[in-house]
């Protein structure tokens, strides 16, 4: 037996410890959800954010014509852009809103896919940790919301970002409302770790097309405007990576934002229920391609080449759509 041979096991034991220790590898990288795209490699899903309200303000309308959108798009998933549930997220596992807010709400067969969710500012006024918690899977085997994860379809890498900690005035001005703060703190280390290994992974992703969701606007006409903390620390990361789109909730409209600067287009898909807020701040409408005050959601179509996004209203109008290109070149080896 040789010297390598013989130091074999002792290796393999090494790497489970710390494997099983957990502190090393195991936080230093984003979660990855594999997700196949279709046999003809394209891809559909809808986008829906800011909705728990036991249907109410059109939350049911939303629900419906999504299952008929997602029927005739035959969409493999769904994303929810955070403020999954109000006004206070959920209470923990055996909260009823689950039930009332989601399972009872989406209940279209084209809608038994897969949701893959972040957080949003108002899930944080609840029990964090019930929200994320594999229990509700059990519940309903849809959901899937985690912090900050990847998935990963092949020709689309996905990277869902928890935009919530990284907004100051939730920690210097919180108001009346006490937010749930455990798994976060410091601070500091869980945004630059955050930021650490979403730059590394995105610089790692090999897919045609890279697309970043969070529940913050990063640039938005409507009423909560730009989220200057995400220009500043997140917006630097998705340029200079060539990611081509930023998908979010936060502000309940429907819009399209083109940056002048760079290929990124901003999309947000913020009206799962209530909207209607009267507040937009018009913007250069180089900039500004489409802006939807009320109830709606958005759906993607991509294939290697082309990325479709779609807006829709109650009544399943199509109100905007859009359409990137890329050159069908494969790479030369
Ligand atoms: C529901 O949608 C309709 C059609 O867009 C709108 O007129 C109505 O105000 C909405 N209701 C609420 C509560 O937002
Ligand atoms: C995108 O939209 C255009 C125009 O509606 C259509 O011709 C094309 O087939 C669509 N592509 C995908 C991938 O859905």
């Amino acid at each position: 037996m040789d010297a390598a041979a013989s130091n074999r096991p002792v290796g393999v034991l090494l790497c489970l410890v710390i494997a099983l220790s957990g502190v090393v590898f195991t936080d230093a990288e984003l979660r990855r959800f594999p997700h196949p795209s279709k046999d003809d490699g394209s891809l559909s899903l809808l986008v829906v954010g800011d909705w728990g309200r036991n249907g109410e303000y059109n939350q049911s309308q939303v629900a419906v014509q999504m299952g008929i959108i997602g029927e005739k798009l035959e969409v493999d998933f769904v994303i929810s852009t955070g403020d999954n549930f109000y006004d206070r997220g959920l209470k923990g596992t055996d909260d009823p809103a689950f039930e009332e807010s989601f399972s009872k709400i989406y209940t279209a067969p084209s809608l038994q896919k897969e949701w893959y969710s972040v957080l949003g500012n108002h899930d944080y006024r609840g029990d964090v940790e019930a929200q994320l918690s594999p229990i509700l899977r059990k519940l309903d085997n849809r959901w899937i919301c985690l912090r900050s994860f990847i998935v990963d379809t092949e020709i689309v890498e996905f990277f869902f970002v928890d935009t919530t900690p990284i907004v100051d005035k939730y920690f210097i001005d919180p108001e009346d409302e006490v937010y749930d703060w455990k798994g976060v703190l410091p601070r500091r280390n869980y945004i630059s770790n955050l930021l650490k290994e979403l730059d590394s992974a995105i610089k790692d992703s090999n897919a045609k097309w890279k697309i970043v969701v969070g529940h913050h606007t990063l640039k938005s006409a409507g009423s909560h405007g730009d989220t200057q903390e995400l220009l500043h620390h997140l917006l630097p990361i998705l340029e200079e990576n060539k990611v081509d789109f930023y998908v979010n909730g936060h502000d309940h409209c429907l819009q399209h934002i083109s940056s002048i600067s760079s290929p990124l287009q901003y999309f947000t898909s913020g009206g799962g229920s209530k909207a209607w807020k009267g507040e937009i701040n018009w913007m250069d409408p180089k900039e500004l391609k489409f802006y939807y005050d009320g109830q709606g959601f958005m759906s993607l179509q991509i294939t290697h080449s082309q990325a479709n996004f779609t807006f829709f209203d109650i009544f399943g109008n199509l109100l905007h759509q859009w359409t990137s290109t890329k050159p069908l070149l494969h790479s030369v080896i």
